[in-house]
């Protein structure tokens, strides 16, 4: 098995570029199944999800080619298949979204239930209930939801809670539904604006982009062509804490500022001052004179699930009590006890973590619990003074693009290795 191994302690010092979003080339790339032709693309950041929704893809009967590290060719000659097996839909929930584009090419899918997740149980009873209301029957049978109908017509739809997943499959299902579909409290992430760029950029009728209430006009045919992924926001955020901890010597390329607010905002009224020139985004303000402060998570513009353990690494080491509240995920604090290996103090109280800053991180062999987690220990690792041993690395490949070809140019001592175990 991969870990890493880190020799912290060197000061980091460069730029580091951010690569397109996993979140959204993820969904974007289940788009392509909705119409035939020939996809180009760019930006897709080349990772092991990436790679395993392009085999969901290929076994669906589409070819999936690489013309260079992150530009991807995709082309649909019509669906060989209708059914997404357990054995690559377990590896990947986000793979369920193919059930709404199968959906809206041929009517029917055969996908099969994601099933348990680390940070939590993650049911998909809503994006189900958007395709009842488009017309569909479903049946659960044997671990596989199956989805038939006659037409897919345009319902309105209001979601409980504005699920991302869910919001992506039901547009990707409405897109060429015969008349009108409203959806409301939809989910509001700029992942999803971008799939919805997408797909107006082939002609799908979709307004109300960026707001909880989308509406779809459903079209005959889609036109493909090529398109360019929004910067990853997680990834920007994740590195902007290097920043933090490196008193603004790196900084951060690329990120897009729009896309980031709750996050920033939440730096800012920490003390924090945010730079900016050209596309460098960087914080020069020393961790020492931060203060604490009180986060919850919530769907977007609200604070992201995705940086919790991110800032509660920056927290860990601000003087003072921070406090956090996970309100997306109900198991997403598996880092906590990783980090106070780290020497950090966060105690857990139900769905809150209160951290009580200390002075700095101690090294440690410590264990990734999942993609944000994992990315967290190693930025932990990369300020504590000694060797730290990050195991279960396998997490942090499925999100974060050559990460440690991007640490080592800012000087940092990281290696992959391979140790024993699981
Ligand atoms: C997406 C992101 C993930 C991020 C999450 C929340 C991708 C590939 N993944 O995941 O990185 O952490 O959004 O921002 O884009 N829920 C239900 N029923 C459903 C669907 C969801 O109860 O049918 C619940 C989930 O259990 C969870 C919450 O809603 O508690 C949020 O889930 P959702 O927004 O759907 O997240 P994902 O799309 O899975």
């Amino acid at each position: 098995m991969d870990a890493y191994r880190i020799v912290g302690g060197k000061g980091l010092e460069g730029e580091i570029a951010i690569g397109g979003a996993k979140n959204a080339a993820l969904p974007i790339l289940c788009a392509t199944l909705v119409e035939k032709g020939t996809y180009i693309l760019k930006n897709v950041p080349a990772l092991k999800d990436i790679k395993t929704l392009s085999k969901v893809l290929e076994k669906l009967g589409l070819r999936v080619e690489n013309l260079d590290k992150n530009t991807l060719k995709v082309v649909n000659e019509g669906l060989k298949s209708i059914e997404a097996t357990y054995d690559l839909v377990k590896t990947m929930r986000a793979s369920f979204t193919v059930m709404g584009p199968i959906l809206a090419h041929e009517k029917r899918a055969k996908v099969s239930l994601p099933g348990g997740c680390a940070i939590g149980a993650r049911p998909v009873d809503l994006h189900l209930k958007g395709f009842e209301a488009l017309g569909c029957e479903i049946q659960i049978h044997h671990g596989y939801v199956e989805a038939e109908a006659k037409e897919l017509k345009g319902a309105k739809i209001v979601l409980d809670f504005p699920s991302v997943g869910a919001t992506e499959n039901i547009i990707m299902a409405a897109v060429k539904a015969k008349g009108e579909t409203i959806l409301e409290n939809a989910a509001r992430e700029p992942e999803i604006d971008d799939l919805c760029n997408f797909l107006v950029s082939m002609g799908a009728k979709i307004q109300g982009i960026g707001t909880s209430k989308i509406v779809i006009e459903g079209v005959e045919k889609l036109y493909p062509g090529e398109y360019t992924i929004i910067p990853d926001r997680i990834e920007a955020g994740t590195y902007l804490v290097l920043s933090i901890l490196s008193k603004g010597k790196v900084k951060v390329k690329g990120a897009v500022r729009e896309h980031m607010d709750s996050f920033l905002a939440k730096l800012e009224e920490m003390g924090a001052e945010i730079k900016e020139e050209g596309d460098l985004m960087w914080i020069e303000t020393p961790v020492e004179n931060l203060k604490p402060a009180i986060v919850k998570t919530m769907p977007h513009p609200g604070f992201p699930t995705d940086l919790q353990a991110q800032i509660m690494t920056l927290m860990s080491v601000v003087k003072g009590t921070s406090e956090i509240k996970e309100t997306i995920f109900e198991n997403r604090f598996m880092h906590v006890s990783e980090l106070n290996r780290m020497g950090t103090n966060i105690k857990i109280d139900g769905n809150r973590a209160l951290i009580e800053g200390v002075e700095k991180f101690e090294y440690a062999e410590v264990m990734a619990s999942d993609l944000r987690a994992g990315a967290s220990l190693v930025i932990a690792g990369l300020y504590a003074e000694g060797e730290t041993i990050v195991t279960r690395i396998y997490h942090i490949d499925r999100g974060y693009e050559a990460l440690e070809d991007k640490l080592v140019k800012l000087g940092a001592h990281i290696e992959r290795i391979k140790v024993e175990g699981v």
